[in-house]
């Protein structure tokens, strides 16, 4: 293959300039803007036939940013890239991934189609809400942990009588994990989602009674999940609570509720843009490393896996 290339699309162009950092690299010198209409229009201005390319992109909304990926496909794939792989820190529309009720969608499944039929050769991606998401993609789909930054984190706070809580059942696999590295209980909150953005606590599973507690999830959306399980664990008796998630997604009145609430501290990462001014009780951490150490390797044929040993 002649060489790698990066190519940025809008959606998260910091995280994208520090993984080229970490390479060593710079981004590719692309157009991508809007035609009149609004419509999408991306040109590439280097040579890339041959070449190893990696779009960096994650699809939150507005769904532009998904569509800028497809048409960023379409655009390498003609222009005769070696191999496209999708770098998508986080893949939005993944929590719906099953048919839970009638006449509902599973967009997880889509989306996978559309990057799949749009020209992408592999995916890299990152806490995916749930793992088997990987097996919705008919190329290969790498799913990256940020755990190594946040345990990082976590561990130099020296957080004593510490535990792990999973806001849902879902995420009992990864809270089981973090207890382990950090030596730490963990606890499950029993969550039901009543409404679209509403969820309620049904239970709590384990003694949080004097605990200082992390609650863990995978992203962070209108914070009720995390801000009903704060809530409980308060009631039940815990000295502190701090969250930890992958992906700020931060919608409506997350921040504010946030803010209001008496959350100590909240760690999220860079997948994708947050400006903690609108929200100075987050603390951003830095996952550029782990991507662009995955892309270096993918590139020379080496082993991912053992990048989370
Ligand atoms: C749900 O299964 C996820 O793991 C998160 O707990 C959830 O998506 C967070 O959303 P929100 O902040 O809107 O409660």
């Amino acid at each position: 293959m002649n060489g790698l290339k990066l190519i940025a699309g809008n959606s998260n162009r910091s995280l994208a300039e520090k993984i080229a950092a970490n390479l060593g690299v710079s981004l590719c010198e692309i157009d991508l803007d809007r035609f009149g209409d609004g419509e999408i229009r991306a040109k590439i201005n280097e040579n890339i036939r041959g070449v190893d390319v990696f779009i960096i992109q994650s699809t939150n909304p507005p769904a532009e940013n998904l569509m800028e990926l497809l048409i960023l496909n379409d655009t390498c794939f003609r222009a005769s890239a070696e191999r496209i792989t999708n770098v998508i820190p986080y893949y939005s529309y993944a929590r719906q991934d099953r048919k839970d009720q009638p006449r509902v969608p599973i967009t997880a499944k889509l989306v996978a189609k559309l990057v799949d039929v749009s020209g992408a050769n592999r995916v890299l991606t990152m806490d995916l809400h749930s793992a088997q998401i990987q097996g919705f993609f008919d190329i290969q789909a790498d799913n990256l942990f940020a755990a190594p930054v946040l345990l990082d984190y976590i561990k130099e706070k020296r957080i004593k009588d510490l535990t792990i809580v999973s806001p849902d059942v879902g995420g009992v696999k990864m809270g089981r994990a973090f207890a382990k590295r950090l030596n730490a209980e963990l606890a499950i909150v029993d969550k039901r989602r009543s409404e679209k953005d509403k969820t309620e606590v049904m239970n709590v599973i384990g003694d949080v009674s004097g605990r200082n507690i992390v609650i863990l999830d995978d992203m962070i959306s209108s914070g009720s999940t995390l801000l009903h399980a704060a809530g409980e664990l308060e009631r039940r008796g815990a000295s502190s609570v701090m969250a930890c998630a992958t992906h700020p997604v931060f919608s409506g009145d997350a921040c504010a509720n946030i803010m209001k609430s008496s959350l100590s501290e909240v760690i999220v990462t860079n997948t994708l843009p947050f400006d903690t001014n609108r929200c100075p009780k987050v603390k951003v951490l830095d996952v550029s490393g782990i991507l662009a150490e995955t892309i270096h390797r993918i590139h020379s044929n080496e082993s991912v896996s053992t990048l989370f040993v």
